[in-house]
């Protein structure tokens, strides 16, 4: 399939999609947003691919919805088309994904970063809500996600005064999982990922489903749908090679990947 907005390469087991407007700074308009889905959810039926890594360019990862396709929308408009509500189809994705930041992640650049499984930010990354500025607020997740990931006060300060964190703050926060040099960031994502995709993947999609969990239940439900899934993985032949191969000291050879 041939995009406008983002580009795709398959680097062995990994999905690489670099978001790519950026006389825009990668503002996600709806074309993005629907080439972006599809993308994802092509890599996700691709039994060949294990990881998917999300990235923009240097200067912006994504500057946030874009402004200038919103402007003139109308409540109308926005409730009956349910605005972003397509991005639901993200949570389908049980490939594990992981969003690299360089440079601006704002508005729904950061909400889109939140909605992957984890983040990667350079050195430069710069992540905000600043939709209050516009007279508006986050859509895509980010009055709930960024304050499950740093917590009510600074999630609120964030989206009450639209001020940007630099990525040694979102270190901080725990809105990042680690910073890395600007220059070294999609090669270290590629890295990342492809140690993960060498993984059992069922295994990686059980990891992905019991950590998402933990935001939708109690401790207790989440302890014990761990605990099933944990059982469940003594069905798998990669559990007995995984096992077999610690024993007999040498690299494990999934079968499931
Ligand atoms: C549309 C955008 C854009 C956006 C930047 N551009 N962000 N276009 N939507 N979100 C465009 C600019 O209009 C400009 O186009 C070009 O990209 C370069 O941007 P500059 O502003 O000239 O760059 P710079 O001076 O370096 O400033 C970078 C910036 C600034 C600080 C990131 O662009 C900025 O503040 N952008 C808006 C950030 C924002 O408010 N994001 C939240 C959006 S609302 P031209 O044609 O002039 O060269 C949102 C809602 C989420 O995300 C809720 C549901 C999704």
């Amino acid at each position: 399939m041939t995009y406008q907005t983002i580009l795709v390469e398959t680097h062995e087991r990994v999905g690489l999609i670099r978001l790519n407007r950026p006389q825009a700074l990668n503002a996600i308009n709806r074309q993005l947003t629907e080439e972006l889905l599809s993308a994802l959810d092509g890599f996700d039926k691709d039994a060949g691919i294990g990881c998917i890594v999300i990235t923009g360019s240097e200067k912006a990862f994504a500057a946030g919805a874009d402004i200038k396709e919103m402007q003139a929308q109308e409540f109308a408009t926005m409730y009956a088309g349910d605005w972003f509500g397509n991005w639901e189809r993200m949570a389908a994705v049980r490939t594990p994904v992981i969003a690299a930041v360089s440079g601006f992640a704002l508005g729904g650049g950061c909400e889109l970063a939140m909605m992957c499984d984890f983040i990667l930010a350079a050195d430069t990354a710069k992540f905000g809500q600043p939709e209050i500025k516009l007279g508006v607020m986050p859509g895509m997740g980010g009055s709930q996600r960024l304050t499950k990931l740093v917590g009510r006060s600074k999630a609120m300060e964030m989206c009450l005064t639209g001020r940007m964190m630099d990525a040694q703050e979102a270190e901080r926060a725990g809105l990042v999982s680690r910073i890395v040099p600007a220059t070294e960031l999609v090669d270290e994502a590629l890295k990342t990922a492809a140690t993960i995709a060498a993984m059992s993947l069922p295994a990686a999609m059980m990891v992905k489903e019991a950590v998402n969990r933990a935001d939708q239940v109690p401790l207790s439900e989440g302890l014990r749908f761990e605990r099933r899934l944990f059982h469940s993985m003594f069905a798998l032949e990669d559990q007995k090679e995984g096992m077999a191969a610690f024993v007999e000291k040498r690299k494990a050879d999934f079968k499931h990947r």
